[in-house]
């Protein structure tokens, strides 16, 4: 008897499943796409119940609508495990001095950087800061993004980060990307607090975490650790607290300077570490004992216009499953796309089109803690998935800087733009 099912999406001609090992991707793992070619999905209550050979998916099952891919490379929904799309007002001038000569840090210590987007959000109303993020999360999801994480960050105040982290709650709750939320309170040392970061640190410790944590509003802690804003000491000071709290953990770890945050991260047992662009050799060593997954975020790099980029393949060799992000943010990354981030992976870290889809996908979601959920295209996860205007991985890093997401489904449901043939039995 053939099972009922909401959906199949027959006709796929080549689809990336991404199943596997069910832990984060290392080494020649990286490239396994575990490919099927001429393929349907079949989808319940928006989850995947069958996937592989057309033929045999649609005997199993008796569907109430059909999706025909019209021959569309089919992979899994991104995840995009690094933004920061809740802010107040873009910083283009910004963009314009750094073209002319000025560095973030030179930006930064004149008031503007993080301290400009503080200035913004904290006169912004918490509708404001949702209506504009919405636009932000539909872009995302038209371009392919299904899950995203989202950073609080530009309030630095206990009102002004929840305010941001209650609107990062009611994003995920409106729009179909599901959002994971992560106070990131030690962004930077609020102006006000300039000559006594210890007081801050106090008030990050002693009320926001608490607060944060009883009210349920972040799964994850993060923090910027660098040598303009908190350093080791203050770091691992705040994470042990927010872990004692329980806290995941992530770092925003050796940007600028290398200065030993990817140790503390395998120190600290983080989830991920993020950026990684000067990373040391002693650096990737403790990710790899600690269990630590690299996010690696070249947009921002190819954004500051910068000579160097993480050294993904240092990563890959020693064993480290390297997962993508954008750093969607209004200073130093202002994209949504990963597919564009696929293209900068390719040609400035090296990674091929298979590695960088797999890091975007698979390796993203256990970067956020949902690599049982999302991140493949397997039985029981959410059926978020993509049909590419394209023959295969390679050609959507390759044709870079447009979208070829024909549609997204999130979970089971296509969302906002043109696809092939649907048919309502
Ligand atoms: O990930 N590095 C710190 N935070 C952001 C930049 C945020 C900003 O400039 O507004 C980042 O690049
Ligand atoms: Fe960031």
């Amino acid at each position: 008897m053939p099972e009922p099912v909401d959906l199949i999406i027959t006709n796929i001609s080549r689809c990336a499943t991404l199943r596997g090992a069910k832990r984060p991707r290392t080494g020649a793992e990286l490239e396994r796409l575990s490919i099927v070619k001429g393929a349907a999905i079949a989808v319940r209550h928006g989850r995947i119940v069958a996937v592989g050979k057309a033929r045999s998916v649609s005997r199993k099952v008796r569907p109430k609508q059909i999706i025909d891919a019209g021959g569309r490379f089919a992979a899994p929904g991104f995840v995009d495990p690094h933004t920061h799309i809740v802010f107040a007002a873009s910083r283009e001038h910004e963009f314009d001095m750094r073209v002319r000569g000025k560095s973030y840090v030179e930006i930064t210590r004149a008031g503007g950087g993080i301290h400009n987007s503080v200035r913004m959000l904290r006169k912004a109303t918490r509708r404001a800061l949702q209506s504009q993020a919405m636009p932000r999360l539909d872009r995302m999801l038209s371009h392919g993004t299904t899950t995203a994480e989202v950073k609080s960050g530009y309030g630095l105040t206990l009102r002004d980060e929840i305010k941001m982290l209650e609107v990062i709650r009611n994003l995920g709750r409106r729009h179909p990307v599901d959002l994971v939320p992560t106070f990131l309170g030690a962004h930077e040392i609020p102006r006000e607090y300039r000559r006594k970061k210890n007081r801050y640190i106090e008030l990050l410790i002693n009320e926001m975490l608490p607060r944060v944590a009883s009210r349920r509003l972040a799964e994850f802690c993060d923090i910027f650790t660098e040598a303009h804003v908190y350093n080791i000491k203050d770091s691992r000071r705040i994470l042990t607290a927010a872990r004692d709290l329980g806290f995941k953990l992530k770092l925003h770890a050796d940007e600028i300077k290398a200065m030993g945050g990817a140790e503390l991260a395998g120190e600290l047992g983080a989830v991920s570490a993020d950026h990684l662009v000067m990373v040391s050799p002693r650096g990737i060593r403790a990710m790899a004992k600690g269990g630590v997954i690299p996010v690696l975020l070249p947009a921002t790099s190819f954004a500051l216009g910068a000579k160097a980029y993480a050294p993904a393949r240092k990563m890959i060799e020693a064993g480290l499953p390297v997962a993508l992000a954008t750093d969607c943010n209004p200073g130093t990354s202002m994209t949504e796309n990963m597919q564009f981030v696929l293209s900068i992976a390719c040609t400035q870290l090296r990674m091929t089109p298979a590695e960088a889809l797999t890091a975007a996908t698979i390796n993203a979601a256990y970067a956020i803690g949902r690599g049982d959920r999302v991140g493949s295209l397997d039985i029981g996860k959410a059926a978020d998935i993509v049909l590419y205007d394209a023959p295969d991985e390679r050609y959507i890093p390759y044709h870079m800087g447009v979208n070829h997401a024909a549609c997204v489904l999130k979970n089971g449901k296509a969302h906002g733009v043109p696809y092939a043939g649907h048919t309502l039995l």
